[in-house]
């Protein structure tokens, strides 16, 4: 319940099925003067059985029988990424820019099919397939990585010890990582690294925390991760750096469930209590694992706003054949403040998957630039935080124009209930009656397939 206290989801951004005003041209020549920039990626989920056949149950593993609903050369909205739509977003990001600063990979390589269809052996080869996918593309672009739920075999079970796969990452990612992040990397699956003048990156294995993993249950801190964490962002602060925590499952609610954490809720406390302490030093986050695209602000003891979280959507489109509304691929740009590395805004970009196939042509584009569409002037926490203080007001402009801008006007929810659902997680907010919500979240009922 504390908790509640502390983040709340702004809501539920879409890389969804986007309704968008057309963005002009100009604006694309608009950038923030001596920013910095960064690519973000996260959710591939290669499927590599996807094709093309007759029989639609057959066209990939992920759809776990259920018939595609029209699958194309770029996927199907109930299948994991086919090759060629990961080769396409990468392409894609090397046309618009292919040099930024870095690039951050928040995890989930292999595709949403059952344990049985996997084994250690073929998890290894599909993350090699990506490392060397991405290298491809961006040979001499410095990648930060962190593990995934799916990132292991079985799927969710990391564990708190050296093992084949944390020994598998830590040799495909030496390009990318120092020695000592190599070995942090290879004994619990978690690193930290300085990538620019006083800015450390830390990636952390949040997976250790994530409900369904059956090896922590009891555990007070698997892998010592809380420990190292807090002397990493001590060493920070003396150190005068200023971090940015990437990670694959986020700390905060589930987008759609009003009271479930993606952690278990003793992890998700600690964790909290560490970021307030570290606020100062902590200039980021950035999470994946929902397919959502979602903010979350993070408040102190006071209730003020000190930091700003960001999840970021996932390339793959999939969803599970009960869930009402599709996702499209989604990836995106943060640019940044060189000097203190205060976060500035996001670029974030989609395709619109039957558009794609229907032309087969890839065609990616701008989706929303944050400043502009919700004017903000920046995506620090109080310019978040006031946003949020908008969605308040009952039937809140702010919050339709935010929520029918990112969802695809056939959503079968209703916004107004998703506001309260939003609304609910900030301070102070009376709790909307029980049924109503459930109701909203019925309708969403988008979690347990990440
Ligand atoms: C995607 O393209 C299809 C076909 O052109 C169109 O009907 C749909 O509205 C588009 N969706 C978005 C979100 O742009
Ligand atoms: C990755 O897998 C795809 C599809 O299975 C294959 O076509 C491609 O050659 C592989 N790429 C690399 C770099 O291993
Ligand atoms: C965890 O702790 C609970 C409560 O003490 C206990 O009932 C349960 O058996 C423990 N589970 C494991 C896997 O150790
Ligand atoms: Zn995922
Ligand atoms: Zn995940």
């Amino acid at each position: 319940m504390a908790l509640q206290l502390v983040l709340y989801l702004l809501g539920l951004l879409g890389s969804l099925l986007v309704s968008t005003a057309p963005i002009e041209n100009w604006l694309q020549s608009i950038q923030v003067p001596g920013s910095g920039r960064f690519w973000h990626i996260s959710d591939l989920h290669l499927d590599p059985t996807y094709h093309i056949t007759e029989d639609r149950t057959k066209v990939c593993f992920s759809s776990q029988g259920s018939p595609a609903l029209n699958p194309g050369l770029f996927g199907d909205y109930l299948c994991d990424s086919p090759y060629e739509l990961i080769q396409s977003a990468f392409r894609f990001m090397r046309e618009e820019d292919p040099n930024p600063d870095f690039m951050i990979w928040t995890g989930d390589s292999p595709p949403h099919v059952p344990a049985e269809k996997l084994s250690t052996d073929l998890v290894i080869r599909i993350i090699s397939n990506m490392t060397h996918t991405i290298r491809e593309f961006f040979p001499d672009l410095p990648v930060y990585p962190a593990l995934g739920n799916h990132d292991y075999w079985p799927q969710d079970q990391l564990p708190i010890a050296t093992n084949e796969i944390y020994q598998a990452v830590a040799k495909l990612w030496e390009p990318w990582l120092q020695p000592e992040s190599l070995t942090t990397l290879r004994k619990g699956g978690f690193y930290s690294q300085v990538i620019r003048p006083n800015l450390r990156l830390v990636s952390l294995n949040t997976n250790l925390y994530y409900s369904p993993n059956k090896v922590t249950v009891n555990m007070t801190d698997p892998a010592g991760q809380f420990e190292w964490l807090v002397d990493t962002l001590d060493t920070c602060r003396q150190s005068d750096e200023k971090a940015y925590i990437i990670a694959h499952v986020p700390i905060g609610y589930l987008p759609y469930a009003l009271e479930t954490t993606a952690m278990r809720e003793v992890y998700n406390e600690r964790l909290v209590e560490i970021f307030r302490k570290y606020s100062d030093v902590v200039a980021g986050h950035f999470y994946g694992h929902t397919h959502r695209d979602s903010i979350m602000v993070l408040l102190d003891h006071e209730g003020q706003p000190v930091n700003s979280l960001f999840v970021t959507p996932a390339v793959t489109p999939f969803r599970h054949e009960s869930e009402p509304s599709s996702n499209n691929p989604g990836l995106r740009m943060y640019y940044y403040n060189p000097h203190d590395y205060s976060l500035l805004d996001i670029w974030q970009y989609y395709m619109n998957l039957t558009e794609a196939n229907l032309e087969k042509k890839p065609d990616w584009k701008l989706e929303y630039i944050m400043t502009k569409d919700f004017n903000i002037v920046d995506i620090q926490p109080k310019s978040l935080y006031g946003l949020a203080e908008s969605f308040r007001a009952p039937q809140s402009e702010t919050f339709k124009k935010y929520f029918n801008h990112f969802m695809h006007a056939g959503a079968k929810t209703d916004w107004e209930l998703r506001r309260m659902a939003a609304v609910n997680r900030i301070p102070g907010v009376k709790q909307a009656p029980d049924g109503e919500i459930k109701g909203a979240l019925a309708t969403g009922g988008e979690f347990g397939f990440q």
